[in-house]
């Protein structure tokens, strides 16, 4: 495996929201209002290249997770502030689709594997598909064996008391990462029985975190024992040199399908769909292992990193996302996390 120099370890507890601004030296050079909702490293590459190509176009991006910008978009419908979504789990922009708060980007998507179509059919052109990455679990092998305790192999592992204290989860009201496991849980043990496994779980969580890519980085850091979250990002931290050791759970487990959407009524909608169109490139996405990003690319032309978890070698659910990416199937799943397992300390 590639391996990867330890990165500083204040790039690894980035705040979940900075913003980067690739400014062009050209006067009345257009504009683009960004919100990435990938890695903030790989935000960053993408805003680079795009600005390569483009230097008639200042892009303006923040990070913020996927649960989070649908809040925005919905707060800002009518009068939006974004322009353009990029990055995130497909559910919150199959509801933002759903809701009119998103417009249909006209792109070529026919280089596009299935998954990724099949968010825009889902839309109605809506959303694309950018990425697919799987759910798991890590541990940290050193914190495990130091407090003598067996490493977990399927989600039910997570329920034992042995784990108490030591697993960290995003909350799936911000985080789409949390939102996907979730869903994940309905899909594999039927709604009420998701709850009580959860709330079970939850018993052991000693933090939830605002976005879906920090209990892994805590994980690699020896701050917790356990994290839930996306393969790719665990994959990451491991090359990095971390004792990090990534588990497909057992009873099978679910994958994102991460989006791009252009928001309705986008002040700057030509800028919008030529970032669109840039980033379902393959060349464009080949790129996102030279930052660490080992999602399995949604171009059936693009290179698929030898880090990227292998898709067809890992028990997958057959995700239902025109269901768990509609708005009322989240709404009533996230009220019921909220009564039924709930964060004692929303941050
Ligand atoms: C990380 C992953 C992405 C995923 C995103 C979701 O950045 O690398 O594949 O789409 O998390 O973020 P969120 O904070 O909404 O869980």
């Amino acid at each position: 495996m590639k391996k990867f120099g330890i990165v500083p370890l204040l790039a690894l507890v980035a705040s979940t929201s900075s913003f980067t601004i690739a400014a062009s030296t050209t006067a009345n050079a257009d504009e683009l209002n960004l919100v990435c909702s990938a890695e903030q490293d790989w935000c960053d590459l993408m805003v680079a290249a795009f600005g390569a190509e483009h230097d008639d176009i200042d892009v303006l991006m923040v990070r913020k997770s996927t649960g989070e910008t649908l809040a925005q978009i919905r707060a800002e419908a009518g009068n939006p502030k974004i322009d353009v979504w990029w990055g995130g789990t497909g559910d919150p922009h199959l509801i933002a689709a759903e809701e009119g708060l998103s417009q249909p980007s006209g792109v070529d998507t026919s280089e596009l594997l299935g998954w990724a179509q099949n968010m825009s059919q889902i839309s109605e052109g809506k959303t694309v598909g950018i990425y697919a990455g799987a759910l798991g679990i890590a541990y940290n092998a050193d914190i495990l064996k130091k407090l003598n305790v067996e490493p977990p192999q399927c989600w039910a592992d997570l329920e034992d008391p042995r784990f108490f204290g030591e697993i960290q989860v995003a909350n799936p009201n911000s985080s789409g990462t949390a939102y996907t496991e979730l869903a994940t849980f309905v899909q594999l043990f039927g709604e009420d029985q998701a709850m009580v496994k959860l709330a079970a779980i939850g018993k052991n969580v000693n933090s939830y975190t605002k976005s879906g890519s920090a209990p892994s980085k805590a994980a690699a850091r020896g701050e917790t024992g356990v994290s839930i979250g996306f393969m790719h990002d665990m994959v990451n931290l491991a090359a990095q040199g971390f004792p990090l050791k990534i588990v497909a759970p057992c009873e099978g487990t679910g994958y994102e399908v991460g989006a791009v959407s252009i928001i309705n009524g986008a002040k700057n909608e030509d800028a919008a769909k030529k970032w669109v169109e840039f980033s379902l490139r393959a060349d464009i996405q080949s790129r996102g292992p030279e930052v660490g990003s080992f999602q399995v690319p949604s171009n059936s032309n693009a290179k698929v990193a030898p880090e990227s978890p292998d898709l067809a070698s890992i028990k997958l659910i057959d995700y239902d996302f025109a269901t768990y990416g509609s708005s009322e199937t989240r709404k009533r799943l996230l009220a019921r996390w909220d009564k039924e397992v709930g964060d004692p300390n929303p941050q």
